[in-house]
């Protein structure tokens, strides 16, 4: 397993791209199960997450091939196999948006149920019920959901949940209801742009949606999908990301392929905080030369404030002049990255589902270790501004989300470095 050394203290500065969002990508690809024809995916950045689901389509009968220009192309070759197995989906929880498509289409699924993860319990409880609402029959046999249905029918359905809405499981319904007979409203639904990307696209391969990106989601079913050609949306948390990295070091960055529309509430957040943040082009400069005020910030559903953010805003905001109060309202349990800061000289003190983030006057490098994504992230971060080195170790876990993390941060004047183990 790879760690990444970092030595702190290097001021970003240059300009970097943003890559296609994974989380655009996932689910449209799963969706190219619904399909007749061959989809082009441009922008589906190099990722653990992409080959994982690549394998778990190749099983599934999707032809998944990448083209000399990264085109990633998907074409249905066989429909026998509807079983995504244990050894795939443990991997890789994004795997339940093959659910939908594979019932739409295929008339029956067996999708291994996912495990909770180091962000918390990851329940998939909205999605059946959603399935259950188009007629589907459901059940649980051996850690594995089985769905079947002679046919689908469009219904109304309200997709709320505890938490509010589930970005994969509109995916989910939504790629369903495509197929179904009739007219599927789902209120509730999640208004991420990644499930705008999702409709997008399948609008492209001819299906009938409206309401993408609000609250209300209306889909007409058609009798068939045929393929396109789609460029997914820039990746809304690796641009978030990028602009943590170049708030904690004073830096000053242009973030291109950056869409700010995406990111009101982060960018509200860093202004309140202290650092510029203004639109160029088709991206962004980020840049801070004065010292950091404290803020509070509460994680949402989309438009608020994303959850996949709070680790790396936490990283910056350990160096406010003063007392923040962080509060996760999606994942209440998200705070594995805690204890890590704790360790290079941050003052966290987690209370339930809200941290108070004492800030300090610096960070010092230590050996890190994190099991989650965005955690990891954080501690890249942290490490970019704290003295000494730092050594983020389980790297695999940055890899499933951001492509080539160290050799981006490198061109922008970071000293971080990739160590096989
Ligand atoms: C997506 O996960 C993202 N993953 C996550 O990104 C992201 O953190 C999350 O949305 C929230 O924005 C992908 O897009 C692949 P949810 P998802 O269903 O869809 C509860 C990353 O780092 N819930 O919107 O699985 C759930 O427990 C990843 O890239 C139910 O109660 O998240 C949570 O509290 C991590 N029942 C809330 O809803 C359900 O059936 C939102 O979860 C489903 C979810």
């Amino acid at each position: 397993m790879d760690s990444l050394l970092i030595t702190g203290g290097n001021r970003l500065k240059g300009t970097i791209s943003v890559n296609g969002s994974k989380n655009a990508a996932l689910p449209i690809m799963a969706a190219s199960i619904l399909t007749e024809g061959e989809t082009v995916l441009k922008g589906v950045p190099q990722l653990e997450d992409i080959r994982h689901l690549s394998a778990l389509l190749e099983k599934l009968g999707v032809n998944v091939s990448r083209d000399e220009k990264g085109g990633l192309h998907l074409k249905v070759e066989d429909e026998m196999n509807c079983h995504a197995e244990y050894e795939l989906v443990r991997k890789m929880r994004a795997s339940v948006c093959v659910m939908g498509p594979l019932l739409a289409k295929r008339r029956r699924a067996q999708v291994s149920l996912p495990g909770g993860c180091n962000i918390g319990d990851r329940p998939v409880d909205l999605h059946i019920q959603g399935f259950q609402c188009l007629g589907a029959e459901s059940d649980l046999v051996g850690g594995d959901i089985h769905l079947k249905a002679k046919k689908l029918k469009g219904t109304e359905m309200f997709l709320g949940g505890p938490f509010g809405s589930t970005v994969l499981g509109t995916a989910n319904v939504l790629m369903a209801a495509t197929l179904a007979e009739g007219t599927t409203v789902i209120e509730s639904a999640a208004c991420e742009p990644e499930v705008i990307d999702l409709a997008n696209y399948l609008n492209a391969c001819g299906a009938r949606i409206v309401g993408q990106g609000t609250p209300r989601i209306t889909v007409e079913g058609v009798k068939e999908l045929h393929g396109c050609e789609h460029t997914v949306i820039p990746d809304r948390i690796e641009a978030g990301t990028f602009m943590m990295a170049a708030a904690i070091t004073n830096g000053d960055v242009i973030i291109n392929n950056c869409r700010l529309d995406h990111l009101m509430a982060v960018v509200d957040r860093l202004r309140a905080v202290g650092v510029n943040v203004e639109r160029k082009g088709d991206g962004v400069q980020v840049s801070s030369s004065r010292r950091l005020e404290p803020v509070s910030v509460t994680t949402q559903p989309y438009p608020g404030f994303p959850t996949d953010l709070q680790a790396q805003i936490m990283a910056l905001l350990c160096l406010a002049d003063g007392n923040s109060i962080i509060t996760e309202k999606i994942f209440p349990d998200r705070f594995v990255h805690v204890a890590e800061l704790n360790r290079m000289g941050a003052r966290l003190r987690k209370e339930g589902p809200t941290v108070i983030v004492e800030g300090v006057k610096n960070l010092v490098g230590a050996p890190v270790m994190a099991s989650d994504l965005r955690a990891s992230a954080a501690l890249v971060v942290a490490g970019l501004v704290a003295k000494g080195k730092t050594k983020v170790s389980r790297v695999y876990h940055i890899d499933r989300g951001y492509e080539r993390i160290e050799q981006r941060l490198a061109t922008l004047g970071a000293e971080i470095q990739r160590v096989p183990e």
